[in-house]
């Protein structure tokens, strides 16, 4: 397998078989760690983190070094000319016309894709905004694995800050696609996004179920619980499960948890979110003395704050400095590949997950419409990113952003084809209405708003009142 010249941007960039092949690599990797000082000999890596990190940076550092490359860093967004105006595309066409590679953690959603649509060279995504952090994903699986020897059939719980933790978002896919089962606990108004699920059920055939269980955590009182489940060998169709109690699965057992922090630089809360930060649910030795958590792995990507009990860390099956000290031979097998500088053998390549995502049809008439996510990197550089979307479902009609994947249902939508291209035919329609519907998607133009549609010259359709 060669993934040269290859990006990861989000998990879709990697098929299952891929990311094996990255951990086979990893595996060699880590045998001889000093051993590898002449893989990327010669080559340069360029470390662009303009949020806080230590480990994610250091461990791509690291990597770079261990291989025998070497690094060029900027980290601070004010040090450099981006604080000037300058664009995200025209810094990555600089840097990368420096660097062989770059690794990226940026603030905006989708930032990671404009800077792999300029570079020139393979990009990684370290982390953009609330959107993805595919990397930490991959030394989560890997970690998954090594311990439990599978990820298929697991059953791992997400807990806590559900809506902003990009980890959560990346590993939620991943873990679908390798046919795990996943239980979501978030803290009270945190849940999971729409857009994530509706990947995971839609895109990854997983069936997702609502309950309510009972808080073990000490608080008393029942939480809601959701869980995603899935049939890995009928990915395109919904999984017919049995009728599964989500309790009963619980109280079998659940193989791992995998918590994260409240994310505050994402939100907006007036008090400092004072009143997440009371319900957001704890994990500690109380909690792990259920019989649910017996054989439990605990896992967090780090940093933790108060989410995670200081002591639980002698604890056997504390995983999050394991998997943080794994972080550099996965980071080491991954740039070496993408660097064309080692291929592994892999069974059968079957199609990267993108390009089932890329059946979707696209959007891309740049007016009309703009993405309504305020973090995506395609509102904040909209002088130069055209808006762009997939369109995922014709009732209800839904777009998704190519750069953040969040999703519109926008209201109204007309043809470009319209009745003899006369003006007095030129009318907008209700999405849902029947006229609506019968426009060919090739033809389709969508609208934000109704004076949007009148701005561009249409005039309201005969179901469209006022
Ligand atoms: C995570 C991140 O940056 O998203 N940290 C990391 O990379 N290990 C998790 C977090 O900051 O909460």
């Amino acid at each position: 397998m060669s993934l040269e010249g290859r990006s990861l941007v989000t998990m879709d960039d990697l098929s299952n078989e891929e990311i094996e092949g990255v951990f086979s690599l990893a595996d060699e990797m880590s045998e001889s760690m000093t051993g590898q000082s002449g893989v990327c000999q010669g080559k340069i890596m360029a470390s662009l983190f303009f949020e806080p990190s230590t480990r994610t940076r250091l461990s791509f550092e690291a990597a770079m070094l261990r291989l025998g490359g070497r690094v060029i860093t900027a980290v601070d967004i004010s040090a450099t000319s981006l604080a000037k105006g300058e664009s995200i595309a025209d810094m990555a066409r600089v840097v990368g016309s420096y660097a062989d590679i770059i690794v990226i953690r940026h603030p905006w959603e989708g930032a990671a894709k404009v800077v792999a649509d300029y570079a020139g060279v393979p990009v990684i995504n370290a982390g953009d905004g609330g959107h993805e952090h595919p990397t930490q994903t991959l030394l989560d699986l890997y970690t998954i694995r090594k311990e439990r020897g599978t990820i298929k059939g697991l059953k791992i719980a997400l807990w806590g800050d559900l809506k902003y933790g990009r980890t959560l978002h990346s590993l939620a896919c991943a873990l679908a696609r390798f046919g795990a089962s996943i239980l979501f606990r978030p803290a009270p108004g945190l849940e999971m996004p729409e857009h994530v699920v509706r990947k995971l059920t839609m895109d990854y055939g997983g069936e997702l179920r609502k309950c309510e269980a009972v808080d073990q955590t000490g608080k008393g009182g029942v939480f809601s619980l959701d869980a995603i489940y899935v049939t890995p060998s009928t990915p395109h169709q919904l999984a017919m499960m049995p009728d599964i109690s989500i309790q009963v699965e619980l109280e079998k057992g659940v193989d791992a948890i995998y918590v994260t922090r409240f994310q505050k630089e994402r939100h907006a809360q007036a008090n400092g979110g004072d009143d997440i930060k009371k319900a957001y649910p704890v994990v500690d030795k109380k909690l792990l003395k259920e019989k649910t958590f017996k054989q439990t792995l605990v896992m967090h990507p780090l940093p933790r704050i108060d989410e995670l009990a200081h002591e639980l860390d002698a604890d056997p099956r504390s995983m999050y400095f394991k998997q943080a000290a794994r972080g550099v031979p996965v980071r080491m097998a991954l740039i070496s590949l993408l660097l064309g500088a080692r291929k592994v053998d892999i069974p059968e390549v079957k199609e990267p997950i993108s390009r089932r995502k890329a059946g979707y049809p696209v959007y891309d008439r740049g007016f009309g419409i703009r993405c309504q996510n305020r973090s995506c990197v395609s509102v904040n550089e909209e002088k130069y990113i055209k808006a762009e979307f997939r369109i995922a479902s014709r009732q209800p009609l839904t777009l998704m952003c190519v750069y953040c994947e969040h999703e519109i249902f926008p209201k109204y939508v007309a043809s470009s084809e319209w009745h003899e291209g006369t003006l007095e035919s030129k009318r907008y329609h209700s999405a849902d209405s029947h006229w609506g519907r019968k426009i060919r998607l090739e033809n389709l133009i969508v609208f934000d708003s109704e004076s949007e549609a009148r701005s561009r010259g249409f005039k309201p359709g005969k179901n469209i009142h006022g």
